[in-house]
């Protein structure tokens, strides 16, 4: 695939939400200035777009890889915090796919990544990502996005719900817990990533680990869940 179509809002988002998109020197800057000059300035001002483009689709298409062999064609997909919805952009074109999207829609102002106990940290703007899903040739009605805190969440079941470093991994799972078994049927697949994998076999018949994260402040794992 050519790189995503981004403007510079985007990139900005996608370095929030990715933090390796950040060139080295940019993440030397935020240590030396501060969490809020990164958010408010470095972030907007020191990013080169067209770089962002590219290795966004780079991470975007090792992730798709990963976790393609989970989805069949035509799938109904829920995603959990997709941030701008790169991946989600391969899954819609690659699998012909319906996504939904359930996001917050504001960016915070020190952009903190570590578990967020109250859930108040969200590094997204629900219209970027709308015209992120439309530059990139999403078509509108194979798409819908509804905003965490102001919409009633849609009670559709789906075959297939993804969340990369969202649930579970910034908030707790709790949070989406109930909501869950609304809308999963037994053979849904949940993916997310967790630090604490062997609770899910709790609550899900199987649960297989298909990436381990060493490096990231989480050491976290994603987990694929379900009930058949
Ligand atoms: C680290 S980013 C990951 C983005 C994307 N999944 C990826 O892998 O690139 C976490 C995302 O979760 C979103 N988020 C935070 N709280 C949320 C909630 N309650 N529901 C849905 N998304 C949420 C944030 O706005 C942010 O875009």
């Amino acid at each position: 695939m050519q790189n995503f179509i981004l403007n510079r809002e985007i990139a900005q988002l996608a370095v929030f939400q990715r933090i390796e998109l950040c060139s080295p020197i940019l993440k030397k800057l935020r240590k030396l200035l501060g969490r809020y000059f990164f958010s408010v300035f470095l972030s907007k001002y020191l990013i080169n777009p067209v770089r962002i483009s590219k290795s966004y689709l780079d991470l975007m298409e090792k992730e798709f890889f990963l976790i393609k062999k989970y989805f069949k064609n035509n799938h109904k997909i829920l995603s959990i915090g997709s941030g701008v919805g790169g991946l989600e952009i391969l899954m819609s074109k690659k699998l012909d796919s319906h996504i939904t999207f359930i996001e917050k829609n504001y960016v915070s102002k020190k952009i903190k990544y570590g578990w967020d106990k109250m859930n108040h940290e969200a590094y997204n703007n629900l219209n970027l990502l709308k015209k992120f899903l439309l530059d990139n040739g999403i078509k509108k009605d194979n798409f819908a996005i509804f905003d965490f805190d102001q919409d009633k969440l849609p009670d559709t079941k789906f075959d297939a719900i993804i969340s990369l470093y969202s649930l579970d991994y910034h908030y707790g799972f709790e949070l989406y817990e109930d909501y869950l078994k609304k809308v999963m049927k037994p053979e849904t697949i949940l993916i997310f990533d967790t630090i604490r994998p062997n609770y899910f076999k709790e609550i899900y018949e199987k649960v297989d680990i298909i990436k381990q994260d060493f490096h990231t402040v989480h050491k976290s794992k994603r987990v694929v869940c379900r009930n058949l």
